[in-house]
């Protein structure tokens, strides 16, 4: 409480100062290191904007080159959490991953060391074998042999290339890396937030991103994406989308891909998604982008509320039109995230504290206490 107002959620509170990511939800402005988020969809790389979060600053060509073949050579699973991940290859790959995660800690004996080079092998390990370990469950799951990374292969096309088993087109390697930048970080969302209280209890980076992977699933934040394409389908056809929406609203249920708690314009990012749906749907007969635009059609009267796209809306769109099954569409966006959360950790631990806030107590007070024979 603050003089007995109760924040709920957190709306509106700033917990504590960053220098990673602005983002101004007034004017649908989003920013990584004060570099511009259009700027460097359009003109970096992945693996460049990587470099920028976790060192605060571009990366030179030598930094840039030097950077990604770390990331090539990191990219080897130990093998007992192949085995792990044999055992567990029925779960959701979301549970799955998260478990993985979890485990990983047990290999990483330096795990609570946080000199910097420990913590820029640590995160380039991370980074790197996030996709593997997908790729790995997903082909596991289907009694196959994982497919080994290609060290000839960036990070989004490599990723491509172990689910796919083929090398991608150039388009969707571009699709692919866009996307893993728009979604590398966000600020203070909910699992961002997540892993910065575990980090700030000095619990270590493996249970931080753990805690992150878990936050993240939920339908309400990551997990939108895969109930934007179950939304999709029940729809079926442009023609029903306004139906679809107006029963929605009629039992005050969210349309998922739209609204978001900072943003009361259109998500920033949405732009560039939106511009890569289309385009894959132009090459397709698939009717899922014609779906999303009778849907945004239908929210019309409540954008004027402030509720408008998010990230997950397009995405979705552009994860099934590239051939990815629609439960690889969470860990594909944790893929991307996996970099915001590593330096969101890095910079709690840079400047640590316990993240410890109150709860305003509204239960009964002073109850006499009744013997267990007494109660009924
Ligand atoms: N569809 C229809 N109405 C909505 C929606 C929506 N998706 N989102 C918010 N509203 C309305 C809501 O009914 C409420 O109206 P009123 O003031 O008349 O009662 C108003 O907008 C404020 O909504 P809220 O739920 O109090 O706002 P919040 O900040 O707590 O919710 C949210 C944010 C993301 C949970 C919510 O917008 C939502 O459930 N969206 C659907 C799920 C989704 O797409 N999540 C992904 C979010 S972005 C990516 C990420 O974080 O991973």
């Amino acid at each position: 409480t603050d003089g007995g107002v109760v924040y709920r959620g957190l709306a509106g509170v700033t917990f504590d100062q960053s220098q990673i990511t602005l983002i101004d939800g007034k004017q649908g402005r989003l920013q990584y290191r004060g570099y511009s988020i259009h700027d460097l969809v359009e003109q970096t790389t992945f693996e460049e904007t990587a470099f920028l979060l976790l060192n605060g600053q571009l990366p030179t060509t030598t930094e840039l080159d030097q950077f990604k073949h770390q990331l090539v050579a990191a990219r080897e699973i130990p093998a007992t959490i192949l085995e792990l991940i044999q055992l567990l290859k029925d779960g959701h790959p979301t549970e799955v991953l998260r478990t993985c995660l979890s485990a990983l800690a047990t290999f990483d004996a330096e795990r609570l060391d946080g000199s910097v080079t420990a913590t820029k092998a640590r995160s380039i390990r991370l980074i790197a074998q996030m996709p593997c370990l997908i790729a790995a469950h997903h082909a596991i799951r289907q009694g196959k042999t994982p497919i080994q990374p290609n060290p000839t292969l960036d990070h989004a096309a490599n990723f491509l290339y172990m689910l796919q088993g083929t090398i991608p087109s150039q388009q969707a390697q571009q699709i692919v890396n866009q996307i893993l930048i728009l979604h590398a970080d966000h600020s203070a969302n909910a699992s961002t937030f997540a892993a910065r209280v575990v980090a700030g209890t000095r619990s270590d980076w493996y249970a931080a991103l753990t805690a992150a992977i878990a936050a993240f699933a939920g339908p309400l934040h990551g997990g939108a994406i895969e109930q934007v394409i179950a939304m999709i389908q029940a729809i079926g056809t442009p023609e029903r989308a306004a139906d679809y929406v107006a029963n929605l609203q009629a039992n005050n249920q969210p349309v998922m891909g739209f609204g978001h708690r900072v943003y009361q314009t259109e998500d920033p990012r949405a732009r560039h998604l939106r511009k890569a749906a289309q385009a894959l749907s132009a090459q397709s007969d698939n009717n899922y982008y014609a779906i999303l635009e009778a849907v945004v059609q239908a929210m019309r009267p409540y954008m004027a509320k402030g509720i408008d796209v998010n990230v997950d809306f397009y995405a979705s769109v552009i994860y099934h039109l590239l051939g990815i099954p629609y439960d690889l569409f969470v860990p594909a966006f944790i893929v991307g995230r996996t970099v915001g959360w590593l330096a969101q950790i890095q910079e709690q631990y840079a400047n640590n504290i316990l993240i410890r806030p109150l709860l305003a107590y509204v239960g009964p007070i002073d109850q006499p206490y009744p013997a267990l024979s007494q109660r009924q």
